[in-house]
Parts: C-alpha cells; sequence; structure tokens
C-alpha cells in the first residue's frame, strides 16, 4: 500500500524546521501498513512509544488515527479501556471503535465503517504501565497502581504526546472510555481541567467534556444496580435477592460472609453466560480467569474450540482472544513499533490479571469529579448498553439521579432506521443515553448507534427523537 503523505500541518512545520535541522518528512510513528491491513481504504495512523517518567523509566504506548476527512477540522478524542489492566488497543482501537479490527482468529485486520474517526482524530491508549505494550522499568511501580498513579502518567503522556504532535495542542479535546474507565476518565479530565485554567500556559489542553460507557462510577449504586439487574433480569431466584436485600450493605466496601455469600451465587450464575452481555451466546474458548473477558486460551486446544464456537447473527463472542493471536506476532509488533528493543519480553496480553490483581482501589466514588466539572460547564455524558450485567444500566441510572440535576428533557426514546436505538434523558449539565440490546461493549454490539451517539456527542446535538 502506498504510503499517505504527511498531514499538511506536519509539513508545515517541517519546512519552518528544514534551516534548522535535518527534517524527516514521514513523521516519527507513522506506520505505513499493519500485515493483513487491507489495500483500501487507505488508513492514516501512527503508534509508538511517549515516555512519562524518565526517572523510572515509564512509557505509554499508543495507537493514533487520523479523522478520514479533513483532520485539521475534526477534534481529538482519546479512548480508555479499563480492567484495570485491560488493553485500549485490543479492545477498544482492535475490536470495538477502531478503523481497523482484528478478524479471522487474528489473521486479519477489517476495515470497520463505524469507527470513530469518522468525525474525530483517535487516539488510543494503552494505561497504565503493565498493560499490554505499555512498560516500565521499575518493577516495583507495578504494586503501587491506584487511580492518582494511573491520572498522572496518563495526563503526562497527553502532554508529552502534544509536543510530538503539535498540530493539535490547540485542538478541541474530548475523552472517552468503558467499565474502569469510568474512573479513569473523569479523573483525567479534572486533571486537565485543573492544569489548563491558563489558557496561555505551556501545557494548556483544550478540554471540551468526556463520555463513559457502562462505567464504573460509585461502588454504592453500581453494586445495587448488579444485584438488582441480576434478579430483575431472571438470573437468580427471589430467595438469593431477598438475602442480598437483607444482609448487604453495599456502603462499605467490607462485605459481611452472609453478603459474600448471596453474591456468590451470583457470580456463579453469571460465569455459564457472558456477564457484558446477558443475551449473548458465550465465548466456548478455555477462559483464563474472572476478569474483564473472554481471555486467552490454549494453544493446543485451539482448534478443536474454535470449531464449537457458535455465530449469532455475525456477533463473534470470542473477538478478544483474535487481538492476542494478532498482536503476538513478531511481525505485526516490528510495523506497530512496538516492542522495538524487546523491552517487552512477557506475551502482550489483552488483559493483565497481575495488574487486576494489585491494583489498589482507593476510590469508592467519582461522583464528586461529576459535580464540579458540569459546572466547569464542560459536556459530560453518559452511555448504558442495558443487557450489561457486570455495569447495569439501573446502577447507572442511581449514580445520574444521585447529582440531583434540574432535567431539560425528560426520558423518551431515540431513533435510528426507524428502530428505538434506546432512550435518553437530558439534565442541566449532562446527557444520559441508553443503548437498547448492547452489552458492555457498545461500539462492538451496537456499532452503528456507537457511532450515532458519538458523533451527536462530539457536536453536542440531541439524539433523533422521531423516526
Ligand atoms: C528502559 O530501559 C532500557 C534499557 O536500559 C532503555 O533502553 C529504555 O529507554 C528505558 N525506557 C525508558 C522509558 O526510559
Ligand atoms: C470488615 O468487617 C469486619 C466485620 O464485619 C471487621 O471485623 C473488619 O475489621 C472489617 N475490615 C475492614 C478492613 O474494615
Ligand atoms: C481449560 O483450562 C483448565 C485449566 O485452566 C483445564 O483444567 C481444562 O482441562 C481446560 N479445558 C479444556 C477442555 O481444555
Ligand atoms: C492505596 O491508595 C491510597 C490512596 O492513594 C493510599 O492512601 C493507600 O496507602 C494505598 N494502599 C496501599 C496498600 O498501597
Amino acid at each position: 500500500m502506498a504510503m499517505a503523505p504527511p498531514p499538511p500541518s506536519l509539513l508545515r512545520l517541517c519546512l519552518a524546521l528544514l534551516a534548522l535541522s535535518s527534517c524527516s518528512l514521514s513523521p516519527e510513528g507513522r506506520v505505513a501498513s499493519l500485515p493483513g491491513q487491507p489495500e483500501s481504504p487507505a488508513v492514516s495512523q501512527f503508534s509508538g512509544y511517549v515516555t512519562v517518567n524518565e526517572r523510572h523509566g515509564r512509557a505509554l504506548f499508543y495507537w493514533f488515527f487520523e479523522a478520514q476527512a479533513t483532520p485539521e477540522e475534526k477534534p481529538l478524542l482519546l479512548w480508555l479501556n479499563g480492567g484495570p489492566g485491560c488493553s485500549s488497543i485490543g479492545y477498544g482501537a482492535a475490536s470495538e471503535l477502531g478503523p481497523l479490527r482484528v478478524v479471522r482468529q487474528g489473521a486479519a485486520l477489517e476495515f470497520n465503517r463505524y469507527a470513530w474517526n469518522k468525525e474525530a482524530n483517535l487516539l488510543f491508549l494503552e494505561s497504565p504501565v503493565g498493560v499490554g505494550f505499555s512498560y516500565t522499568n521499575t518493577s516495583s511501580d507495578l504494586d503501587t497502581l491506584n487511580d492518582d498513579f494511573v491520572a498522572e502518567d496518563a495526563y503526562s503522556f497527553l502532554v508529552n504526546w502534544l509536543e510530538r504532535f503539535p498540530e493539535y495542542k490547540d485542538r478541541e479535546f474530548y475523552i472517552a472510555g468503558e467499565s474502569y474507565a469510568g474512573h479513569y476518565v473523569p479523573q483525567l479530565a479534572e486533571l486537565v481541567y485543573e492544569r489548563s485554567k491558563d489558557k496561555k500556559g505551556k501545557a494548556y489542553i483544550n478540554l471540551k467534556g468526556f463520555i463513559v460507557g457502562n462505567p464504573i462510577t460509585n461502588d454504592y449504586y453500581d453494586s445495587k444496580g448488579l444485584a438488582e439487574y441480576a434478579w430483575s433480569h431472571a438470573v437468580v431466584s427471589d430467595d438469593v435477592y431477598a438475602r442480598i436485600k437483607k444482609y448487604c450493605d453495599f456502603k462499605i466496601s467490607n462485605w459481611s460472609d452472609d453478603c459474600n455469600a448471596a453474591m456468590d451465587i451470583v457470580s456463579s450464575q453469571y460465569q455459564e453466560i457472558d456477564i457484558y452481555n446477558i443475551y449473548a451466546p458465550k465465548c466456548l474458548l478455555n477462559q483464563s480467569s474472572a476478569s474483564y473477558a473472554n481471555r486467552a486460551f490454549f494453544v493446543n486446544d485451539k482448534e478443536q474450540f474454535r470449531r464449537r464456537i457458535r455465530m449469532f447473527s455475525g456477533y463473534d463472542p470470542c473477538y478478544a482472544s483474535y487481538s492476542e493471536d494478532y498482536f503476538n506476532k513478531k511481525e505485526v509488533q516490528n510495523a506497530f513499533h512496538a516492542n522495538v528493543r524487546g523491552l517487552h519480553p512477557a506475551k502482550w496480553h489483552v488483559c493483565s490479571d497481575s495488574i487486576l490483581n494489585s491494583y489498589n482501589f482507593s476510590v469508592f466514588s467519582v461522583l464528586p469529579i461529576y459535580s464540579k466539572l458540569i459546572k466547569a460547564g464542560l459536556r459530560v455524558w453518559l452511555y448504558s448498553g442495558d443487557a450489561d450485567g457486570r455495569v447495569p444500566v439501573i446502577g447507572s441510572r442511581y449514580c445520574v439521579e444521585a447529582l440531583r440535576l434540574p432535567i431539560k428533557t425528560q426520558w423518551q426514546p431515540w431513533y435510528l432506521d426507524k428502530q428505538v436505538a434506546g432512550r435518553f434523558v437530558e439534565y442541566y449539565g449532562m446527557s444520559m443515553v441508553t443503548i437498547r440490546g448492547a452489552g458492555h461493549l457498545v461500539p462492538l454490539n451496537k456499532p452503528d448507534e456507537g457511532l450515532a451517539l458519538i458523533n451527536a456527542f462530539l457536536r453536542g446535538e440531541q439524539l433523533p427523537t422521531h423516526r
């Protein structure tokens, strides 16, 4: 595939620098083409490492796509996945909303017609260190990960990335993410907001808002919502639900033994189906652990298990394991500028169990950040796939209601292709949107609806209220 020319703004920068130093017309990080990438359409993409802490030797890995048309007029959108420990490249980019998705058991990439870089310059970050290709030279860093650490490193990443891509420095900037990024996104937004108060300052970033999907937000409401959802969707019995109501005080993080016993039954029922998409088929590849979603499997059993996968209406529940096949290929890593000097000896995983297990969960609720940033005038949206059992729509409604914002537009359906795509409610200060029939990964489950949603968010428009 022919290499796309560098963006005009980079050319201008190069011309300006030409007199001073050698200036390469192939900007750092450009990816000409990845193994298995379709010949067309052309995709303007970059990837590589950005150092976030020199003393400890920490570097975060990114994958960046310019907007499909007139990138110089489009905002910059950062996407983060959660876990903690899951890769925004394996999930967000390669399975959900990126322009190139891994298909055919990791053998190829496919162009995604519903990619979110239709309307934005789209940046995926593997965060924190220890996730995906992101690494640290100080292994003790991995024992001290918590929300503050993650936000600080993501902030340093942004500042340093913008030094490398200066044409995006004053661009309208939005942050998006799902699941545990329900913590990362508002926390990073708060740091950016606090450190951008001086519009003339060197580190000024033109943050306009954030949007989160099926987000972990407040442990009390989210746990209460999880239990109510399991009962109201016929996953557990009346008796189990009665025990949860009797024994569980979700206001404290330390659940009683009786509560744990009742919640274990919820959990065991969800082992048999996909908690992240309760009406979808479950991936039957051998899964390694309880974290985020479908995981690694054993090489010898690959073929045997693949034959057992059933695909319902084009949805393949084993999407995540294809990313692992793809991103562990040496030729992919070389083309991708990943793991170049073998700094990352371990296998690339779509989610890291050790990060999940060592993570210090110290923040109970991010709702105070919502209140603060809403008051500051940022655009704030929360969306929810209503078939997710893990961070269910019920808990998210409690969270949004707890902000006690006055209603601007009542709860009502929104439409796509003459069908109800979901519902939404607008408050003075934020919007909440549901996506009917989508699970935890809205852009994967309902790509068309996901694209309509992000476009409405970026333009600050209401979703269509008529067929
Ligand atoms: C980590 O250490 C290696 C080997 O010394 C070095 O090449 C690399 O630049 C270091 N990474 C960072 C982010 O400083
Ligand atoms: C957890 O709860 C038990 C009693 O239910 C109490 O004895 C213990 O101190 C609590 N632990 C923490 C860390 O709060
Ligand atoms: C799945 O993995 C477990 C170990 O985690 C193993 O005991 C079991 O035999 C595997 N199942 C199959 C069918 O390979
Ligand atoms: C977890 O993080 C909190 C908040 O930063 C901190 O106060 C606490 O000491 C940490 N706990 C551990 C075990 O590192």
